[in-house]
C-alpha cells in the first residue's frame, strides 16, 4: 500500500455503520458506535486502509453477575455509570447526589484531519465532545475532551481524563516509563504489566521530577530498533495522572488526564471543562522508532515556530560561576570571555533583582537591584549585544519570599489554607496564579521587563512544588479549581507575553526537569532537564529524556568539576556530553586556563558544524549507559548528508576494547568520510560506504576512565 494513498484520507467514516478509521504514516486507530449507542474502541496498531474491514462493535453478554458486559466493551470514553468498575474517563456528581453517567453517541463531524464526536448522558444534558486530530505525516493522534454542563443545576467533575487508550488483546505487555527525583530525573524503567493499576502521576502542581507524563508499551519483545511499541505523552504541566491498567479480562488500557487526586471541578449550568491533550503513536521500529517519531512531531508540530524555528544558540549561564553574587562588572567580564569562546546567548541567572543576595529574600520584587546594577540592566545588555550575543535573564515569577515588598503588600496572594501552617520550601511560597489579579501582576512584571530591556530569552524557573493548596478567598468548592486554573493562567501569561514580544524565547526550568511535558513545550524553546550537570550522571538523564523529547529542546551545559556528586571528569567528556543537546556552558570562566579556553573554542566550533544534525536529525541510541561501560549515540541529518556519533567510556575494566559501533540510518550506496575527534578512530580507511559503516561497523580507541570522542560522518 503506497503511503500516498494512506494519506489521501486520514479519517474515513462509514455513516451507515457508524465506524471511523483514523490513519497515519505508521498507524491506524478505529472506533465505532455499538447497537446500544455506546462509543467503543475497535483497533490500534499498524496502518489499515479499508474501512469496510472494520466491523461494528460486537454485542457482548455478561460472563456472570460479577462480570458484566460493560467491563468487556472497551468503551472509548467511559463515564462512571452502570456496572463499570474499571478506570473511568469521566466521573461527575450532581447537586442532588446522583453520580450515574452513561454516555451515548449523539453526532459527529469529520474534517480532513480532525474528528469530533458528541456524546450525551442517557437522561441529562451532560455533554462530552471528544476531539481527535490526526497528524498523518508524523504518525501521531491527538485526543482530548470537552465536558459541558447543559443542565440547570451545578455539578462537580470528580475525574476528567483526556483519553482512554486500549492495547490490542494479548498478553505479556511491558511498560516503559520515566521516573526520578531532583537532580536524577528521567530514569528509564521497564517492567511487566500485571493485573491491577500502575499509576504515573504528579500531585505537586507542576509536571514533577518523580514521573514524566510519557509511556511506552510493548509486547515484551521490543528493543531499541525492533518490535512494536505503543506510546503516548500527556500535555499538562499541573497535576496529571496516567493509569496503566490490566483488567481481569486481559485488556490493557491506559487512561490519562487531570489527576483525580484532590480533584473536584465545579461546573455551573452552561460551563465547560476542557481536558489536556493526550498524544499517542505506534511504531514497528522499537523504542528508537517511537522516540524518533515523537521527536520529529514535537519539533515540527509542538515547539513554537515548528520546523521553521531557529537552531538553538550556544548559551552561557552564570549561575554556577557566581550564584547570587552578580553585578555589572562581573557579568561583563564573563560576557567578554564567553564571546571569545563562540557563545551566542548570554544568560544572567538569579540574584539581579530586589534584595536577592541569597535564597531568603527578594522573590516577588522584580525591580533591578540598584547596588548591583546602578544603571539598570541597560549597561550590561548593551555590552552583551556589543559582543554580538543575545541577552537572556533568569526569572521565577510564580514565587515570593516572605522577605519581599510583594509579600508585605499582598500576603493573601500566596497559596495557603486559612489558619494552618504554610510550608516554605527554599524559603519561598507559591503565588496563587489561579487568581486573576496575581495573573495580571505577573504578566505586567514580565511584559515590563521585556518592553524596557532588550531581552531575547527568559529562563523561567519554578523552584518548589505546591503544598497546602488552599485559596481562602474562594468558596470551598471553588478552591479546588486551583489545580487547573493555576496551569491555565500560567499558559495564558506565556501566550500573551509571546504574542506581545515575538522575538522572545523561553526556557522552562523547575529546579531542573520539573516542568517538561507537551503542554509547556508548545510554549517554550528549551527546557532544563536537570540541575545535575555532572557529565556521567547526565548520560543517563539524557538517555531517559531522549525517550520522550528531542535534542533541540534539551539545554545541556559543560560545567566545572568536581561536580555536585564529587566526580571530576575531563572537560572533553563534559563538552561531548553537552553537545548532544542545545549546548551551553555553565562554568566559571574566570577560572579557566588557556588550555580550557582552547578546548572550549574547538568544541564549540565543532558543535556549530554538527548542530543542525544534532538538533534536527534522527537519534539512534547505539549503546546505552545502562548497559556496559560505553555509551554511544548517533545523530543523522534529515537529508542524510551528515551524521555524528558521540562515544563515551566511563570506567574501563580488563583492558577490553570499545564494542564495534554499527551505525544506522545511512545510505548503503553512499561513500562517507569518517573522522574522529583527537584521531580516536581505529579504522585505517577514512572513506567508507554506508553499507560498511552499518554492517561492518567502526571502532574507536577509548582508554582508561572517562575518555570520549565524536565521530563525524560526512557524505562525499
Ligand atoms: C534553580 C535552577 C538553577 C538556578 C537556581 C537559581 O535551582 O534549576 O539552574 O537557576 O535555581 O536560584
Amino acid at each position: 500500500m503506497a503511503a500516498a494513498a494512506l494519506f489521501a484520507q486520514a479519517i474515513q467514516y462509514s455513516p451507515e455503520r457508524k465506524v471511523w478509521l483514523l490513519t497515519t504514516r505508521d498507524s491506524s486507530y478505529a472506533l465505532g458506535v455499538a447497537a446500544d449507542g455506546a462509543l467503543r474502541h475497535l483497533y490500534w496498531g499498524p496502518p489499515l486502509w479499508r474501512i469496510d474491514d472494520i466491523a461494528e462493535p460486537p454485542a457482548r453478554r455478561d460472563i456472570s453477575s460479577f462480570d458484566p458486559r460493560q467491563m468487556l466493551e472497551n468503551e472509548e470514553y467511559p463515564g462512571w455509570g452502570g456496572p463499570l468498575y474499571l478506570e473511568p474517563a469521566l466521573k461527575i456528581a450532581r447537586e442532588d447526589g446522583g453520580r450515574d453517567l452513561v454516555l451515548r453517541f449523539v453526532s459527529q463531524r469529520t474534517e480532513p484531519n480532525a474528528l469530533e464526536i458528541s456524546l450525551k448522558d442517557i437522561r441529562d444534558p451532560i455533554e462530552v465532545t471528544l476531539h481527535y486530530r490526526v497528524y498523518p505525516e508524523h504518525g501521531i493522534v491527538r485526543r482530548s475532551a470537552t465536558i459541558r454542563n447543559g443542565t440547570a443545576h451545578p455539578l462537580t467533575v470528580d475525574s476528567a481524563q483526556a483519553a482512554a487508550w486500549y492495547l490490542p488483546p494479548g498478553e505479556g505487555y511491558q511498560l516503559s516509563y520515566l521516573s526520578g527525583r531532583w537532580a536524577a530525573e528521567t530514569q528509564i524503567n521497564r517492567e511487566p504489566i500485571h493485573e491491577g493499576v500502575k499509576v504515573l502521576e504528579s500531585r505537586k502542581g507542576h509536571t514533577g521530577h518523580n514521573f514524566n507524563p510519557w509511556f511506552a508499551i510493548d509486547r515484551g519483545d521490543a528493543g531499541e530498533e525492533n518490535g512494536r511499541v505503543w506510546f503516548g505523552a500527556l500535555a499538562w504541566s499541573g497535576n496529571w495522572r496516567i493509569a496503566v491498567e490490566q483488567t481481569p479480562y486481559r485488556q490493557v488500557r491506559v487512561t490519562g488526564g487531570f489527576n483525580t487526586f484532590d480533584f473536584a471541578y465545579p461546573l455551573q449550568p452552561g460551563e465547560t471543562l476542557e481536558t489536556p491533550a493526550f498524544y499517542a503513536g505506534f511504531s514497528e521500529r522499537g523504542l528508537g522508532g517511537a522516540s524518533r517519531a515523537l521527536h520529529r512531531f514535537e519539533r515540527e508540530q509542538i515547539a513554537p515556530g515548528g520546523a521553521s524555528s531557529r537552531l538553538r544558540p550556544v548559551l552561557y549561564n552564570s549561575w554556577e560561576a557566581t550564584t547570587f553574587a552578580v553585578n555589572e562588572a562581573g557579568q561583563r567580564a564573563l560576557a567578554e570571555k564567553a564571546a571569545q569562546l563562540g557563545v551566542e546567548l548570554f544568560v544572567m541567572d538569579d540574584g539581579w533583582f530586589g534584595a536577592r543576595d541569597n535564597d531568603h529574600a527578594g522573590l516577588g520584587d522584580w525591580g533591578v537591584n540598584p547596588r548591583k546594577f546602578p544603571q539598570g540592566l541597560k549597561g550590561l545588555i548593551d555590552a552583551v549585544n556589543g559582543l554580538k550575543m543575545d541577552f537572556g535573564l533568569w526569572v521565577e515569577p510564580e514565587m515570593v519570599n516572605a522577605a519581599s515588598d510583594l509579600y508585605r503588600t499582598h500576603p493573601d496572594w500566596v497559596i495557603r489554607f486559612n489558619g494552618r501552617p504554610l510550608s516554605e520550601l527554599r524559603n519561598q511560597m507559591v503565588l496563587n496564579l489561579a487568581r486573576a489579579d496575581v495573573k495580571e501582576y505577573i504578566f505586567t512584571v514580565l511584559d515590563k521587563l521585556a518592553t524596557e530591556n532588550h531581552i531575547r530569552y527568559f529562563k523561567w524557573d519554578m523552584n518548589r512544588a505546591v503544598s497546602e493548596p488552599g485559596w481562602p478567598e474562594e468558596t470551598p468548592a471553588g478552591q479546588r479549581k486551583l489545580w487547573v486554573d493555576y496551569v491555565r493562567n500560567l499558559y495564558e501569561i506565556i501566550d500573551r507575553l509571546r504574542a506581545r514580544h515575538p522575538q522572545l524565547e523561553i526556557e522552562s526550568c523547575s529546579g531542573g526537569g520539573g516542568r517538561v511535558d507537551l503542554g509547556i513545550l508548545s510554549r517554550v524553546e528549551e527546557v532544563w532537564p536537570s540541575d545535575n550537570t555532572e557529565a556521567f550522571d547526565r548520560l543517563r538523564i539524557q538517555e531517559g529524556f531522549s525517550m520522550a523529547y528531542p535534542a533541540k529542546i534539551m539545554s545541556a551545559w559543560a560545567t566545572d568539576v568536581p561536580n555536585m556528586n564529587g566526580r571530576s571528569v575531563p572537560l572533553m567528556f563534559r563538552f561531548l556530553t553537552a553537545m548532544q543537546g542545545a549546548l551551553g556552558i555553565g562554568a566559571n570562566l574566570n577560572k579557566w586556563n588557556t588550555q580550557d579556553n582552547q578546548l572550549a573554542q574547538k568544541m564549540i566550533g565543532l558543535y556549530k558544524i554538527v548542530r543542525p544534525t544534532v538538533q534536527q536529525g534522527d537519534l539512534y541510541r547505539l549503546l546505552s549507559p545502562r548497559g556496559g561501560d560505553v555509551t554511544a549515540n548517533q545523530y543523522v541529518a534529515a537529508d542524510g548528508r551528515q551524521s555524528v556519533v558521540f562515544v563515551f567510556r566511563h570506567s574501563q575494566q580488563y583492558n577490553t576494547s570499545v564494542p564495534t559501533l554499527y551505525l544506522r540510518g545511512l545510505d548503503e550506496r553512499a561513500i562517507y568520510r569518517v573522522e574522529a575527534v583527537d584521531a580516536k578512530l581505529a579504522e585505517r580507511q577514512t572513506q567508507l560506504s554506508g553499507a560498511y559503516l552499518m554492517h561492518g561497523g567502526i571502532n574507536v580507541n577509548l582508554r582508561g576512565d572517562y575518555d570520549a570522542t565524536a565521530v563525524l560522518v560526512d557524505r562525499l
